[in-house]
């Protein structure tokens, strides 16, 4: 009788102890769900007011670039030169309007154009160069200039680059330089929150930088890759900030490659791999092809990869380039290049302004290398159809474009850098 006593109170201890437990882990499953939902709830939150955020401060960038912008040349004193790399061949110039009026935002990856008054010039010498620091920095616009020497194959006494020994040799301190207000369609995508790969080959780090330091100063957790490709540590530039970028971001990944590494290169300090920035190289590092790529480098490396990306399924819509293109050396080899092609194209070109009228073949290249070839002047800045300088009015005719120009120019009118005639033409020049 005790015995089925004594079991029927442990069953019924049992009983209660398991009701108890039931209880208490639904109380626990509850509050949990609750404080999971409160915070996805939270970060939802947090995402919207993000994306808000980027929208509001994407509209107040376009007010401001309308309203504080300004059309032709603006004056800018040189506040201040640094040197970017130890061969001392890639200097940055801080710029700061002379008229001490606020300066119009840019988009990270946008470039300034130069007129520059180069003694022993026939006129003023037009050239592009990328902001190379991040739009949040509101006091002074930055670019930074390689100085060009003459390519090592070209004829003896061929001259260095024109406008970067400008920069280099003749620009101090203190000095003034006109500048045509930001431009250029090569610029990140502020609305975007995909994963980023941007590919620097040598000077072409510049738009990129600025790319990635805006993203790291409005504390972006896209997950950036930086492929930096240069020769070695004499002309690796903005070696500190790289690294320190790297450093202080865990979603931020640095990899520099070495193509000529001396002996006093450091692998693993100075450079992370020999040889040069490839999709083979990508591969080895990146998960998928689901990222936005953003390239900027010598036209051979440009290439390379981006046909590199295509083939391994990266839709072309996620790759973005922009090229610096050499200015002068076009216009030597372009007028050297005669017609082999018997069946090229042949059409009459008018030049009416000069009252000249020549006939074009598919081997004279854009009109502004036939132009030149027949001695017409033509005002051109980056002959790439980036900088808008080389706009012309067309008077009858019709262009096709060697290849996509930065911003389509006015309807009648044509960059004649980047164009070649589709018909007989009489063009405003
Ligand atoms: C959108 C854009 C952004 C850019 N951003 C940057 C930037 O951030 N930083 C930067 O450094 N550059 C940048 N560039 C490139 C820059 O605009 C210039 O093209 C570059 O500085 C060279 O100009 P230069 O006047 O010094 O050289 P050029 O006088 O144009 O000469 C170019 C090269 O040709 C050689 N050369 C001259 N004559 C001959 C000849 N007859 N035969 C063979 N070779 C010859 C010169 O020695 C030199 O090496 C950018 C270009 C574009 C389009
Ligand atoms: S020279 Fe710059 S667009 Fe033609």
């Amino acid at each position: 009788m005790m015995q089925v006593g004594t079991i029927i109170g442990f069953t019924g201890i049992l009983i209660i102890s398991a009701v108890v437990l039931q209880v208490a882990l639904s109380v626990h499953f509850l509050v949990a769900r609750n404080v999971r939902s409160a915070r996805l709830d939270k970060a939802r939150l947090d995402q919207f007011k993000e994306r808000a955020a980027t929208v509001l401060d994407r509209a107040r960038v376009d007010r401001e670039s309308h309203e504080l912008s300004w059309s032709g040349r603006r004056k800018f004193q040189v506040q201040k030169r640094v040197y970017e790399n130890p061969n001392k061949d890639v200097c940055s110039f801080y710029l700061v309007p002379h008229d001490g009026r606020p300066m119009p935002p840019f988009r990270a990856g946008q470039f300034l154009t130069f007129e520059l008054p180069v003694p022993g010039e026939s006129g003023p010498v037009v050239r592009c160069y990328s902001l190379s620091d991040s739009p949040t920095r509101k006091d002074h616009y930055r670019v930074s200039i390689k100085r060009l020497e003459a390519p090592p194959k070209a004829p003896k006494g061929t001259p260095p680059g024109v406008s970067s020994s400008y920069f280099h040799n003749t620009l101090d301190e203190g000095d003034i330089v006109e500048a045509f207000a930001p431009a250029g369609e090569f610029y990140i995508d502020e609305a975007s929150e995909r994963p980023v790969v941007f590919i620097a080959g040598g000077v072409g780090l510049t738009p990129l930088v600025s790319m990635m330091t805006w993203l790291v100063e409005t504390n972006s957790h896209r997950e950036v890759w930086f492929f930096y490709g240069v020769r070695n540590r004499g002309e690796h530039a903005m070696f500190e900030m790289l690294r320190r970028v790297e450093k202080e971001n865990s979603n931020i990944n640095v990899v520099v490659v070495y193509a000529d590494p001396t002996d006093t290169c450091r692998k693993g300090e100075d450079y992370n791999v020999e040889g040069f920035v490839s999709v083979d190289l990508l591969k080895s590092l990146l998960k998928t092809t689901n990222y936005e790529f953003y390239i900027c480098g010598p036209p051979p490396m440009m290439e390379a990869v981006t046909s590199g990306l295509e083939e391994w399924g990266v839709a072309q819509s996620d790759i973005r380039y922009e090229s610096f293109g050499p200015a002068s050396v076009k216009r030597a080899q372009a007028a050297e290049k005669p017609a082999t092609d018997e069946n090229a194209e042949v059409f009459q070109v008018e030049f009416s302004r000069s009252k000249k009228t020549f006939e074009w073949t598919s081997g004279a290249g854009t009109l502004l290398e036939f132009a030149e070839a027949n001695d017409i002047k033509a005002r051109c800045g980056c002959r790439t159809g980036s900088c808008g300088t080389c706009v012309t009015a067309l008077m009858q005719g019709d262009v096709h474009y060697i290849h996509k120009p930065a911003k389509q120019p006015e309807a009648g009118s044509c960059l004649v850098c980047i164009s070649q005639p589709k018909s007989d033409l009489v063009i405003d020049l």
